[in-house]
């Protein structure tokens, strides 16, 4: 979702990094107690080094629920994780996306109007009130609201399977949204068998498939991916195992099912700090995620032997829209008590949105 940003002006565009890095450090001084920096872990380090706190999209979700006392959050991230905290912060509080041109396009992918076309298209051939929708948080609010008011829940790449398992014990099938792949490695990880994973392909009657296959799947996946997970491919895993046999190789679950299986783990981003952070010195690791992340991760591990997986960038592009000088924008307002790019989304969606983001924090 490209949202329209109001130019910053030529105060902040003209400004070198390092007298940048020093007015937004004295900004978040003045602000003190106020406020509350929120960066994923693909955030550049210009910005990252701001972070109260760091994570991934799960525990930046509930490090937003828990911090009830913040009036000021701003969100070093893309836009639908700016919208799960607004859901799950107070009235009180303003969640702020400092560039609001940071969406996710895989959460472009699946939109409220093609999500309840393909489930009424669906309601034709299957009984619906028996499919449970899962959304991975990488959507849009409406999107996490149809799920809350069909019964179903938000999952993550840190908690995706677990949240599978739930749904299919509540219902006959799995409606699976937006990620293909991290929808299939999940269930193939759950021993579902492939015949039994469908995939719905946008803009098709039927998603593509005959009513009868439907009726057979245990879960549907609708087709929207990351487009930087999908530079991984399984020719790089090959790549380094012909170059180096103690190389390990460890992988985003948005990555194909292919490139997964081919790999030595998979996680999220949080599981990939986790792995890597502790193994052994002088462990050699090949890995497939955003670079923002690899970079860091190769900085902090210098006793450790570190990669991209793939030869190219592999860099989230419109994360990267999060600069110091949008940063220093949002928190020079702040300062004069005028809140810039809020993100907030309307009572009625974000009260069926909950019910979906409260679904997964107790599963
Ligand atoms: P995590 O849930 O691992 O933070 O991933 C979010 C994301 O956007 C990955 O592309
Ligand atoms: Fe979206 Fe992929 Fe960027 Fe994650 S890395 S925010 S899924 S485009």
């Amino acid at each position: 979702m490209e949202l329209q940003q109001v130019d910053i002006g030529t105060e902040f565009h003209a400004q070198p990094e390092d007298v940048l890095t020093e007015r937004i450090a004295a900004r978040k001084l003045e602000l003190g107690e106020k406020l509350l920096i929120l960066c994923h872990h693909y955030q550049q380090e210009s910005v990252y080094q701001f972070a109260d706190m760091t994570g991934d999209s799960l525990k930046l979700a509930k490090h937003a629920a828990a911090c009830k006392d913040k009036p000021y959050i701003v969100f070093c991230g893309v836009h639908f994780m700016a919208e799960s905290a607004d859901i799950l912060t107070g009235d009180n509080q303003a969640v702020m996306l400092p560039d609001l041109r940071a969406g996710c396009p895989m959460a472009d992918m699946a939109t409220l109007d093609e999500v309840s076309w393909a489930w009424k298209e669906l309601d034709d051939v299957v009984d619906t009130s028996r499919i449970i929708p899962v959304t991975y948080v990488n959507s849009s609010a409406a999107i996490k609201a149809f799920v809350g008011e069909h019964h179903g829940s938000v999952c993550t790449s840190s908690n995706a399977e677990r949240v599978l398992t739930w749904a299919l014990e509540r219902g006959d099938r799995v409606f699976f949204f937006p990620d293909e792949h991290l929808g299939r490695n999940s269930a193939v990880a759950l021993g579902i068998k492939p015949e039994e994973i469908i995939l719905w392909k946008r803009d098709l009657h039927l998603g593509g498939n005959t009513a009868d296959a439907l009726k057979r799947a245990k879960v549907i996946l609708w087709n929207g991916y990351c487009t930087v997970h999908m530079q991984f491919s399984a020719a790089h895993v090959r790549m380094w195992r012909e170059k180096d046999s103690e190389m390990k190789i460890i992988v985003h679950p948005e990555c194909r099912r292919e490139v997964v299986s081919a790999s030595d783990q998979y996680g999220s981003t949080e599981n990939i700090i986790k792995a890597v952070s502790g193994s052994p010195p002088g462990s050699k690791w090949a890995i497939g995620t955003e670079i923002n992340l690899v970079n860091r991760l190769a900085r902090l591990n210098p006793d450790k032997e570190i990669h991209s997986l793939s030869p190219f960038q592999c860099l989230c592009s419109t994360m990267y829209r999060i600069k110091p000088k949008y940063l220093l924008w949002v928190l020079d307002n702040l300062v004069k008590n005028e809140v810039k790019n809020q993100i907030t989304v309307d009572p009625d969606t974000a009260k069926l949105a909950r019910i979906a983001l409260d679904r997964m924090l107790e599963i």
